[in-house]
């Protein structure tokens, strides 16, 4: 940034520290995201809630912005209004659209100049009947390697590469430039089909952030085991970005309040070298369907009962893997591979990646997966604590 140069030492002064609060309002300002999913909607005390910043509500289906008369009731788990008043005053609240399994809306929208006008007039409408402050698209993902790949190839969808920033842009447009809007976009680069080095000068323009998904890194489309939001996948994701060209102020690093496991190879030998074993087959190699071997819960969720006993050994006996960072444990009885991040996992990706990258913020999702004690949410509160919600402020 260029200052000019004053002619009295006074203004110069003067100057200075107007600058100096500028820059330092600026910084100050890191985003702090919550999902609040239909799923669990718990919203804690507001003490916990102070410091969060954005509140995405999720989710609104795709397809009913593609309807051409546009309804008077937005169907929505909640309304803005009542989540609005458990937070913090100017917190924002934004409506997500979409979400893992929900393509085809997006597919219909993105087709011609018509449909996006038409969809980013619903997403206007959306936001002017409930309130909101914006919304969160959560296409996942344009391009294809969505939930039905296994039905729709990927060359079927190559289109929405160039259709995707088209119509980011429609809902921009639509919307104004005081609404917020932000994406929901792929962890893994072998998913970032439609972020390229072509595609995110286009995006960038339309987005005011991207909450980059740096969770399910393992899933099953997999056959190894993997920390699912360890540090060493999460930094590639964000190098990824990097190169993509997308602004490391507009990325927001993703956080999953919620434990993952994977059934292994009984005849891998998982106990002597526990990362990058082999799986078994998690997934229908054709369909790409699901084969139970898989699966997630919340920190709020039951434990399934066929998982109780090996869970609990995992809690109890956990490890750290210093190389990829990740908390895991591999139960070598039952041959199940657990993956998540402890409160301590937390702390440490907001040090090792959020404020060495200088990433724009944080989410999570979600808020009320990491219900009642919240002691997830709590380790993710401690940066807001340290910082006075500054990556930067240290260093002025
Ligand atoms: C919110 O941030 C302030 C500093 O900006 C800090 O003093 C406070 O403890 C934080 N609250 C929570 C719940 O993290």
């Amino acid at each position: 940034m260029l200052v000019p140069v004053p002619n009295s030492q006074y203004t110069g002064m003067v100057l200075l520290q107007i600058l100096v609060a500028m820059v330092m309002a600026q910084l100050c300002e890191s985003r702090y995201v919550m999902y609040l999913t239909g799923q669990h909607n718990i919203i804690p005390e507001p003490r916990l809630a102070a410091n969060i910043t954005h509140v995405a509500l999720a989710f609104m289906p795709s397809s009913r912005l593609n309807e051409p008369i546009t309804p008077l009731e937005w169907p929505l788990f909640t309304t803005v209004e009542a989540v609005r008043n458990q937070f913090a005053k100017g917190t924002s609240v934004m409506v997500a659209i979409g979400g893992w399994g929900d393509t085809q809306g997006f597919s219909t929208a993105a087709a011609t100049d018509e449909t996006r006008r038409l969809f980013a007039n619903n997403v206007k409408a959306v936001v002017d009947i409930t309130g909101a402050d914006g919304v969160d698209v959560d296409w996942e993902y344009p391009g294809g390697n969505g939930e039905d790949y296994g039905r729709i190839s990927n060359s079927e969808k190559a289109w929405e590469i160039e259709a995707y920033p088209k119509l980011l842009a429609a809902i921009r447009a639509a919307l104004g430039p005081d609404k917020i809007m932000s994406a929901a976009v792929p962890g893994l680069p072998r998913d970032m089909l439609a972020i390229t080095k072509n595609t995110i000068p286009k995006i960038s323009k339309s987005l005011d952030f991207y909450n980059i998904m740096t969770y399910d890194l393992m899933n099953r489309r997999d056959s190894v085991t993997k920390h699912h939001t360890g540090i060493q996948l999460s930094l590639e994701s964000i190098d990824a970005y990097l190169a993509a060209g997308v602004p490391v102020e507009k990325m927001n690093l993703g956080f999953a309040f919620y434990v993952k496991w994977f059934r292994t190879d009984p005849g891998a030998d998982c106990a002597t070298h526990p990362i990058g074993c082999k799986t078994l087959l998690l997934e229908d190699p054709v369909t790409g369907d699901d084969l139970g071997r898989a699966g997630a819960f919340s920190w709020h969720d039951e434990v399934p009962p066929d998982l109780r006993k090996s869970f609990s050994k995992a809690l109890n006996e956990a490890r750290y893997d210093d190389v990829g960072g990740g908390t895991y444990y591999s139960d070598s009885e039952e041959n199940i591979w657990w993956s998540w991040d402890s409160e301590a996992d937390i702390k440490r990706k907001i040090s090792t990646i959020v404020e060495k990258k200088r990433l724009g913020g944080v989410f999570a999702w979600g808020l009320g997966e990491d219900a009642p004690e919240f002691s997830h949410l709590k380790a993710l509160n401690s940066y807001f604590e340290t910082k006075g919600g500054g990556i930067f402020k240290d260093e002025l």
